[in-house]
C-alpha cells in the first residue's frame, strides 16, 4: 500500500462511469458511446448532455438543455470589466482562469454542493451551475479575442448552436460558415473527456473540498494551461513549419531522430495505435480542404511526416495523437495559435463538469498519504547560535 508512484501512474484515484480508453485497441469512449459515432453523428450539446447526466437526452430533453445553455451566454458587465483590466500580453489562459474564477464572486450562491439524491437541491445546483458554467466559457474565449485586438467584443446570439455562437463572436460578428461550425462542434465533441487526466484530477481533488464551481473549474483551467498536458498542438504547429515543404519530412525526421529528439504530436501514454480523435480529426480537415477546393502546405507536409513516422516510430507503438492534427486544422480555421489550449478548455469543461457531479455526488475528500523523507526530530537552534 505504501509504494510510491510517481506520478500516481497506475493508481486509479476513483470509480467513474463517465469515459473509457482502450489504448491498445484504440477506442475512446463516453458513457459508453464511440467518440468516432459521436463526432460523426451528435453535437456538442447533445455530447454535454450525455456527460452530465450519463444518459442521451430525449428530443425534448435536449432542446430544453440547448435553450439554457443559450439563455445563459451572456456575461455581467462586471465580468467584462475584469477582463479590461487584465493585459492583453497576457496568455489566453490566464484571463479564461481569472474571468471563471471571478464568476464565483459576481454569481454568488451558497447551496452545500454535495448531492445525497439525483432529484435534491444539491443535485438541482449542479446541474443549473454546470450549464451556466459551460454556456459562458465560449462567451468567454471569445470576447477575449476581440477584446485584445481593441475591439469591443461581440453579443452572443441565441438563434446559433453552441459551436457556431462560439465561431460567430470570435470572430468579430462574421456569419460562420456552416462547414467551419460543423467542424469545430466535432472538435469540441472530440476534445469533452478524456478518463482521469491532470486536469480533471484537479477538478476531482477541488470539488472533493466542495469548493464552489468556479473554483472547481479554475483549477482545472490551471492544470491545463501547463506544456506538459494542454499545448502540444502549438508545437506541432510550430515543428511543421519548421520542416517548411513535404518533401523535406524524411530528411529532418531523421536528423530529429539521431538527435534523441521528440515529435510532437507521436506518442501517448495510453494509446498504442493511432489515437481515434486523431483519425478523426485528420478526416475533417480533409473535409476542410474539400470545402475550400484546395489543401495547405502544413496539413501536406503533415501528412509526409506521418507517413516517415510510420515507418521509424510506430514499430515502437508510437503513432499521431491528437494534438498531431487538431494544432493543424485550428490554424487552417483562422485561430491564433496561442488560443488552441483555450478551445481545449471550452470543450473539456463538460467533462470537468461530469467528474465534479460524480465527485461531489459519493464524496470523500482526496487526502493522499506520502512516504517522509526528511529529517529527524531535532532541536530548534535560535537564529544568533547559527
Ligand atoms: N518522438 C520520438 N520518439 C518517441 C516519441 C516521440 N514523440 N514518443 C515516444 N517515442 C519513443 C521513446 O523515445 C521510446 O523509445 P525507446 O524505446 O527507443 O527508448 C519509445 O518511443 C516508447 O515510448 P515511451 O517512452 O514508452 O512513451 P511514453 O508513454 O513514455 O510517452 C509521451 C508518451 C506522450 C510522453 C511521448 O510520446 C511524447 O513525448 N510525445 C510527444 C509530446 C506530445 O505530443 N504530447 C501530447 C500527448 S496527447
Amino acid at each position: 500500500m505504501n509504494t510510491f508512484q510517481p506520478g500516481l501512474e497506475g493508481v486509479p484515484a476513483t470509480r467513474s462511469a463517465i469515459s473509457y480508453l482502450d489504448g491498445k485497441q484504440g477506442v475512446l469512449t463516453y458513457r459508453g458511446y464511440r467518440i468516432v459515432d459521436l463526432a460523426e453523428h451528435s453535437s456538442f450539446e447533445e455530447t454535454a448532455y450525455l456527460l452530465l447526466d450519463g444518459e442521451l437526452p430525449t428530443p425534448v430533453q435536449l432542446a430544453e438543455f440547448d435553450a439554457q445553455l443559450r439563455e445563459h451566454r451572456s456575461v455581467k458587465y462586471n465580468v467584462h470589466d475584469i477582463m479590461k483590466s487584465l493585459p492583453i500580453t497576457g496568455h489566453p489562459m490566464e484571463m479564461l482562469q481569472t474571468a471563471v474564477a471571478s464568476l464565483g464572486m459576481f454569481y454568488p450562491n451558497d447551496v452545500p454542493v454535495q448531492i445525497r439524491s439525483p432529484g435534491d437541491e444539491s443535485a438541482r445546483y449542479v446541474h443549473g451551475q454546470s450549464i451556466r458554467i459551460l454556456a459562458r466559457m465560449a462567451t468567454l474565449v471569445a470576447m477575449w479575442q476581440q477584446m485584445r485586438l481593441g475591439n469591443y467584443p461581440v453579443r452572443p446570439r441565441t438563434d446559433l448552436s453552441y459551436a457556431a455562437n462560439f465561431l460567430y463572436m470570435f470572430f468579430n460578428g462574421q456569419e460562420p460558415d456552416p462547414v467551419m461550425a460543423r467542424i469545430m462542434d466535432a472538435c469540441f465533441v472530440l476534445h469533452a473527456e478524456h478518463t482521469i487526466n491532470a486536469s480533471t484530477f484537479a477538478a476531482m481533488v477541488a470539488g472533493s473540498t466542495l469548493a464552489m464551481p468556479s473554483y472547481v473549474i479554475a483549477a482545472a483551467i490551471g492544470t491545463l494551461a501547463g506544456p506538459l498536458h494542454g499545448g502540444a498542438n502549438e508545437r506541432v504547429v510550430r515543428m511543421l513549419g519548421e520542416i517548411g515543404r513535404p518533401e523535406d519530412a524524411r530528411g529532418w525526421l531523421d536528423r530529429k531522430l539521431a538527435a534523441k529528439e521528440v515529435i510532437w504530436g507521436m506518442g501517448h501514454r495510453e494509446y498504442k495505435v493511432k489515437d481515434p480523435r486523431a483519425i478523426q480529426l485528420q478526416k475533417m480537415m480533409m473535409e476542410l480542404a474539400q470545402s475550400r477546393g484546395t489543401t495547405s502546405a502544413i496539413f501536406e507536409t503533415a501528412l509526409a511526416l506521418e507517413e516517415a513516422c510510420e515507418e521509424r516510430l510506430a514499430p515502437k507503438g508510437v503513432y499521431p495523437n491528437i494534438d498531431y492534427y487538431s494544432g493543424i486544422l485550428y490554424r487552417e480555421m483562422g485561430f491564433p495559435t496561442d488560443q488552441f489550449t483555450s478551445l481545449f478548455a471550452i470543450a473539456r469543461t463538460a467533462g470537468w463538469l461530469a467528474h465534479w457531479r460524480e465527485q461531489v455526488s459519493e464524496n470523500r475528500i482526496f487526502r493522499p498519504t506520502q512516504i517522509y523523507i526528511g529529517s529527524e526530530p531535532r532541536s530548534y537552534t535560535p537564529l544568533g547560535e547559527r
